[in-house]
């Protein structure tokens, strides 16, 4: 071989040498944030960009919806909880308005995640921050049964893969509005409740909204505030 073919090879085996050093290195750090998110940890965790089009239409949506209450035990993914809690309050503007209407965009309404059966999601109570799309570790296990008792035993909560429970923070909007504001939350709570439903659909996801539970009980499973008032939970999981 030439002194001439060798110079020539040697740029080639080193650009060979970094793309692999590269690629040991990008799979060795995806194996470590694989490994840090099957443990449940009390940090906030970064959810994946929820999508922002799809080939299911609203109208499709609207027709396909149902309420469906037993699930196929195959696990949800990270993806999938993102999308649905941006469908809940995700924000959709540079000033920070959301998804979902808000009377006086005061936004008085909290998104908690009880994750039972999620890739890369330990089970726990999570709650949703929609301005960094994060979700807060508050509680680790699997509280699906406790959940499943304080909503007299509706086996839709214990059965779903995941489920997202809404709650409020009234003064948010009384402040503004003194008692009417109640009605407001009320009214927005439904809105962003049928977001997650449609948004389940369009992910062919089963979803029912649940609303006869015990307030209390349900308070101390996800460990809320006082000052928070449960207003829906929704089981989510694949369709049979
Ligand atoms: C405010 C509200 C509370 C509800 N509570 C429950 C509930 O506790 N358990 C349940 O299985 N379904 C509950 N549902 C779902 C209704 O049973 C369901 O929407 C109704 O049967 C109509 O069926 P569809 O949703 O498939 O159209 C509730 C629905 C609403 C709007």
């Amino acid at each position: 071989m030439s002194d001439l073919t060798k110079s020539k090879k040697y740029p080639f085996l080193l650009v060979m040498l970094i793309l692999c050093i590269m690629t040991e290195l990008a799979l060795s750090l995806a194996k470590g944030m694989t490994q840090a998110m099957s443990e449940y940890s009390s940090e906030m965790i970064r959810l994946p960009e929820p999508v922002q089009d799809s080939d299911t239409s609203i109208e499709e949506a609207m027709r396909k919806r149902r309420s469906t209450r037993s699930y196929k035990e195959r696990p949800l993914i990270l993806a999938e909880i993102s999308q649905l809690l941006w469908a809940a309050q995700g924000i959709t503007s540079q000033r920070g308005l959301r998804t979902a209407p808000s009377a006086g965009a005061l936004y008085p309404l909290e998104m908690y995640v009880v994750a039972g059966n999620v890739n890369d999601l330990p089970d726990g109570v999570y709650k949703y921050g929609p301005h960094k799309h994060e979700l807060t570790g508050l509680a680790g296990g699997d509280k699906r049964n406790e959940l499943c008792k304080a909503a007299l035993g509706q086996t839709s909560v214990k059965d779903a893969a995941a489920v997202i429970v809404m709650s409020a923070v009234y003064e948010r909007t009384t402040v503004k509005y003194g008692d009417r504001g109640i009605q407001y939350v009320h009214m927005e709570s439904g809105h962003a409740a049928q977001n997650v439903l449609l948004q389940a659909v369009s992910l062919n996801l089963g979803a029912v909204i649940i609303g006869a539970f015990h307030d209390d009980a349900v308070k101390k499973v996800l460990k809320m505030p006082e000052r928070e008032q449960p207003l829906y939970i929704m089981p989510l999981g694949r369709m049979k």
